[in-house]
C-alpha cells in the first residue's frame, strides 16, 4: 500500500519504502525491534495483527498481562494462563520475550500495601509480599524471558526518589531488594531499569544515582529502559542525544522500552472535544509528515548510537492499538488504524537502509 496525498491539485506518491521491507532485517547487529502486545494479539484472535507482529519485529513485550495485578490478583491467587500464552507467542517465534514489570506503583491490586487494621503494611510484610511476587513470577518464565523490567519508574520529577507506597513502605532500598529477588531467581536474566522523562536532566541525574547504586552493591543489572513517550517537538533531537549519552556512561546498554510519538495536545479532562480531540476525522496530511520526519530524526539517533542501543520497542502495533487513544483519534505509531503503513514506517525504513549501507 502506498500512501498518496494530494497537494495543490497534484497527487503525489511517496518515495518511500516499499511494502515488503521487514523492519527486523534491516536493524543493526545486536538490535532488536520488538512492540508491546496485547490479549487479541498473543491469544491470536486479532489475525492481521498477528501476521504482521510475526513478519516484522523479533521481541515483544507485555502491554498490561505480566503486571502484579494481572499475575497475583489477591495475595493467595496468582493467575498465569493470559502470561503464559503471552510468552508462548513469542517462543513459538524465536523472539526474545521481555517480563515487563515486577515492582511498580501503578496496576498492583489495593491488597498489596494493605497492613492489618486498615492501615499500610510495614516493611517486613512488604517485603515478604515482594519476595513471593518475584520469585513466583520470574521463576514460572526461568529459560523462558530473557529480561525483565524489574522496577518501573521509581524516580520522580525532580530526581529524588519517587514516594511510592513501595518506597514509604519499605525504604529507598526497596530497589535493591527488587533486583536481589529477581536475580537469586533467575541468575541468567537480565534485569533492566525502566522510566520515563529520561530527557529531563534532573531527572536522569536521580536515575543515573540510583543506577550507580544498584552497581555499588554489585547488584545485576543490564539495561536502562527509556520509556521514549514523546512528542512531535519534545524531547528534541540534542536532547534525546545528551541523555542516551548519558545513560550510557553508566556502562549499561539503553533501551527505548515503549516508543510512540503522541499527537494529541494535553488538554484537560472537560476541554472543549475541538480543542482535545483535533484529529477525530483523520490526520491532516501536514502532520502525517511530520510524525514520519519525527521517526525519521529518532531513528537516525539510534543508528548513530548503535554502539549503546539493544532495542527499539514500540508501545503497540498499530494506531487502533495505542493505549494514547484514551477515547480521542490519536495516531502515535507506524501502521494505521486499519493495519496500513503509515509514511512513518516508509521513514523507518529508509533511515534504516541507509545506516546498512554507510555500514
Ligand atoms: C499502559 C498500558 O498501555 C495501558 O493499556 C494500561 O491501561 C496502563 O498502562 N508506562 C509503562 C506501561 O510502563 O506499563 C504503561 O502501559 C504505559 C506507561
Amino acid at each position: 500500500m502506498r500512501w498518496v496525498a494530494a497537494v495543490s491539485g497534484i497527487v503525489l506518491v511517496s518515495a518511500g519504502a516499499d511494502q515488503e521491507a521487514v523492519l527486523k532485517d534491516l536493524m543493526p547487529r545486536g538490535m532488536v525491534i520488538g512492540v508491546a502486545i496485547n490479549q487479541r494479539q498473543f491469544e491470536g484472535t486479532d489475525a492481521p495483527a498477528v501476521d504482521l507482529i510475526t513478519k516484522q519485529f523479533n521481541q515483544i513485550s507485555p502491554e498490561n498481562v505480566l503486571k502484579f495485578q494481572s499475575t497475583q490478583p489477591a495475595a493467595d491467587r496468582y493467575t498465569f494462563d493470559s502470561a503464559d500464552r503471552y510468552v508462548q507467542f513469542g517462543v513459538d517465534r524465536h523472539m526474545q520475550v521481555v517480563g515487563h514489570n515486577l515492582v511498580w506503583h501503578s496496576q498492583p491490586g489495593a491488597w498489596v500495601f494493605q497492613g492489618a487494621d486498615g492501615k499500610p503494611a510495614d516493611r517486613e510484610t512488604l517485603l515478604a509480599r515482594m519476595r513471593d511476587h518475584i520469585h513466583t513470577v520470574v521463576g514460572r518464565y526461568k529459560g523462558k524471558i530473557l529480561g525483565w523490567d524489574v522496577v518501573n519508574e521509581a524516580i520522580d520529577e525532580d530526581g529524588s526518589m519517587r514516594k511510592s507506597p513501595w518506597e514509604l513502605g519499605i525504604g529507598d532500598d526497596y530497589v535493591a531488594k527488587a533486583f536481589e529477588f529477581a536475580h537469586e531467581t533467575d541468575p541468567d536474566a537480565e534485569l533492566y531499569y525502566n522510566d520515563f522523562n529520561l530527557e529531563k536532566p534532573a531527572k536522569r541525574v536521580g536515575v543515573i544515582k540510583l543506577v550507580k547504586d544498584l552497581q555499588a552493591r554489585n547488584l545485576r543489572i543490564d539495561g536502562i529502559g527509556n520509556q521514549a513517550h514523546w512528542r512531535l517537538d519534545t524531547p528534541t533531537v540534542a536532547e534525546i542525544v545528551d541523555a542516551l549519552v548519558d545513560l550510557h556512561t553508566t556502562g549499561l546498554k539503553v533501551m527505548y522500552s515503549e516508543l510512540d510519538i503522541n499527537l494529541l495536545p494535553n488538554t484537560p479532562r472537560d476541554a472543549d472535544p475541538a480543542l482535545a480531540n483535533p484529529y477525530a476525522n483523520g490526520l491532516p496530511d501536514q502532520l502525517q509528515q511530520q510524525l514520519a520526519q519525527r521517526y525519521a530524526d529518532v531513528f537516525r539517533v539510534f543508528m548513530k548510537h548503535r554502539d549503546a542501543v539493544t532495542r527499539v520497542t514500540f508501545w503497540g502495533l498499530s494506531d487502533a492499538d495505542s493505549w494514547l487513544n484514551r477515547g480521542r483519534m490519536n495516531y502515535p505509531l507506524l501502521w494505521d488504524r486499519q493495519r496500513r503503513p503509515k509514511p512513518a514506517l516508509d521513514a523507518v525504513v529508509d533511515v534504516l537502509r541507509s545506516a546498512r549501507q554507510q555500514r
